[in-house]
Formats: structure tokens, sequence, C-alpha cells
């Protein structure tokens, strides 16, 4: 059954912890349910959310937040070496991840513990340890809001890219994702030059696909907070790209600096390690700081508002525009 509410509290859909309400909030358990509520009329702003951990209330909503309660995970096609997997827009991605590591499916485990729901999945192309969501999608079902039709995106017309994806671009806005597919292997094809993952796995015993997860886990439990501890998006900056010569004279001036060569010839900075630089570790907002050990990840010190989140990011990228001549953009999705 579809579950409206008008007035409603986003306190619990955003991990930042910020208070704000909803003029109406739908959660649908089907995409027949959505086809017909969307279909009966609807019109006004919509907004969809996942488990709100790329979100930044700064005002109250005054339209309508969907929320997929799309909770099926099933297989529609197995070969010998592949399964693909049709998976609900509403599963907690980590619980997704669980599921296929348990049943030896190899592909997801690096995204391990990434907090959010699997249609947002698709929207924002998570990413993390050297594998994107986007590597690993095979198809995108959605609904389009202004008519009610059902629409099928094939991972090409996603145009997958570094946190991006068409839903991002020329669809954003246009769409409510119902069910993601992913092409999983049954054979093991392990990721693991990000960083420490390779000596942490050894550590735990050797390359498998659980002690793969458990190094991940292991990894960002240490570096990045718990979301039901304390308020954050997780990344709030994405890392910036600048070209090759910009990065030369950067790592000249900086020899220290992470740099990232991509196959395009650019190269991506560590945002958290340019913020860093800035002093921004020992010097937090009244309400709003940074995490002692990412310092991209903005934190809600306890009390903030969307807005003195807003006012301390702007303020964190000024320095780094001033220090390193470097722009940040926004990861987190700024609402109002
Ligand atoms: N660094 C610092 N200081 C900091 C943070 C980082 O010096 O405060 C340095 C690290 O020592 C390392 C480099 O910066 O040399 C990169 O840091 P890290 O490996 O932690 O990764 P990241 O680039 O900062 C990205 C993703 C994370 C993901 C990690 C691991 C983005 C915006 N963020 O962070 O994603 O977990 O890589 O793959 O691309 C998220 O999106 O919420 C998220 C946590």
């Amino acid at each position: 059954m579809i579950k409206q509410y008008t007035g409603y509290s986003l306190l619990a859909h955003n991990t930042f912890g910020i208070e704000a309400k909803a003029a109406h909030f739908v959660e649908f358990g089907s995409q027949s349910e959505l086809t017909a509520f969307l279909g009966a009329g609807f019109c006004g702003k919509a907004l969809v959310i996942g488990g709100g951990s790329n979100l930044l209330f700064v005002d109250d909503f005054d339209g309508t937040v969907f929320h997929s309660a799309i909770m099926d995970i099933e297989v529609a096609q197995e070969t010998a070496t592949d399964v693909l997997l049709r998976v609900g827009s509403g599963v907690n991605w980590d619980a997704l991840v669980a599921y296929t590591v348990e049943r030896g499916w190899c592909g997801l485990e690096n995204l391990s513990l990434i907090p959010g729901e699997v249609g947002a999945s698709a929207v924002q192309n998570v990413g993390a340890y050297g594998v994107e969501a986007g590597d690993l999608i095979e198809k995108v079902e959605t609904v389009r809001i202004a008519d009610a039709v059902p629409c099928s995106f094939t991972k090409a017309e996603c145009d997958f890219a570094y946190r991006h994806s068409i839903f991002k671009a020329a669809e954003k806005g246009r769409h409510i994702v119902t069910y993601v597919t992913y092409r999983l292997k049954k054979t093991s094809d392990f990721k693991l030059s990000y960083g420490n993952l390779c000596e942490k796995v050894e550590e735990l015993g050797g390359a498998t696909l659980a002690n793969v997860r458990r190094a991940v886990c292991e990894i960002r439990e240490a570096k990045l907070p718990n979301p039901e501890q304390i308020g954050s998006a997780g990344s709030f900056f994405m890392n910036p790209i600048v070209d090759a010569l910009k990065a030369a004279k950067l790592k000249d001036e900086y020899p220290a600096m992470p740099q990232y060569p991509l196959p395009c010839g650019d190269v991506k900075l560590s945002a958290g390690w340019l913020i860093e630089q800035c002093g921004w570790k020992q010097n937090p907002h009244p309400h709003v700081g940074v995490y002692k050990h990412q310092a991209l990840v903005v934190i809600n010190l306890g009390g903030a508002t969307g807005r003195d989140v807003v006012a301390f990011a702007g303020d964190v990228s000024a320095s780094v525009k001033e220090k390193f001549g470097v722009e940040l953009h926004m990861e987190v999705n700024v609402i109002g």
C-alpha cells in the first residue's frame, strides 16, 4: 500500500541530522503503486530521496518527497560465470553488498558500508576503493515523473563517470528509480590496488570475498564517522580534477600532495588533503567542522542548521581556492 503523509519530518531521512519538513511525503512499495500515483495527475515539485546520505536541507521542502520501499531482489539471469541481479531501489546498499558476498557473487565488495539505498547508487554512481557502482550496473529502470511512463536505461545510456550519471545531468529531476540490475561474477576478480586495501586483506588471511568486504569495512570504520553517531553526508565535496599542467605546478610547490592521474590525462586531487592543509581540522565553526580522520567529511557538531553547514562549506571552498587555486564542487545536494 502506498503511504502518504503531510507536514512530514525529514529528520530520520537525512544523515546530517538536520530538522526539515516535507509538505508531502509519499512512500511506494511497487512500480505499479508509483505509476498509479503519478498517473492520477501528480504535479508540483518532486524530490526523490534514498537513505538521505547525500542531502542537505537548508529549508523545509514545499513539494512532494518520494521514497522507494521496493525491496525485492531477484536473479534475472544466471550463466556459468555471471549473475544478473535485479534489485528494488529501496534496498539498503550495504545489505545488498552483504547479500551478494554471502552468495559468493563478486563485484560489490569494495563498496561495502557505503550508506544509502540502491536507487541512489545509480544516480550518484557511488564509488570507493577503486570501484564504482556504474562498473557493475547493467540496467536502470525508472518511472518518468511527468507522465508516469516506465523507462529503462542501459549502462551506456546512464553515462556513468566519477560521481556522475545522466540522472544528474540531462535527466536530472525527471525520474524515480524503481530497479537497478547489476552484473556480478561467480569467479573472483578482486580490485585491491587502492590505498592499503591489499595490505589489510593480507592481514586478514588473504584475498577471499569475505575478507575483502571485512577489510573495506574496517578501513571505512577507522576513517569515516558512523552516521548513527555523528551527522554527516560522507564526502561533502567531490575530488577536484585538474589538467596535467596545473597538477605538475602544484606537485612542484607541494611535493606531498596526493595525485591520481586519470586515463584522459587529467589528474584527480584529494579534496580531503587540500582541506586538511588549510587547517580545517583545527578550526571548526561553532556547530560544524570536518572529521578528524577525513577532512572531506563535513560533520554536524551538534545543533547545526543547513545554513550553518552551507556557510562553513563556503569558507572551506574559499580557503582551498585561495591557497591552491583549485575549485571544490559539492557532492552533497543542497535542498532549498
Ligand atoms: N587525505 C588527507 N587528509 C584527509 C583526508 C585524506 O591527507 O583528511 C589524503 C589521504 O591520506 C590519501 C588521499 O587524501 O592520500 C585520499 O584519501 P582517501 O583514500 O580517504 O579517499 P578520498 O579521495 O578522500 C574517496 C571517496 C570516498 C571513498 C574513498 C575511498 C570521493 C568524493 N570520496 O575519498 O567516498 O570512501 O575515496 O575510495 O570521491 C563518500 O563518497 O561518501 C566517500 C566516503
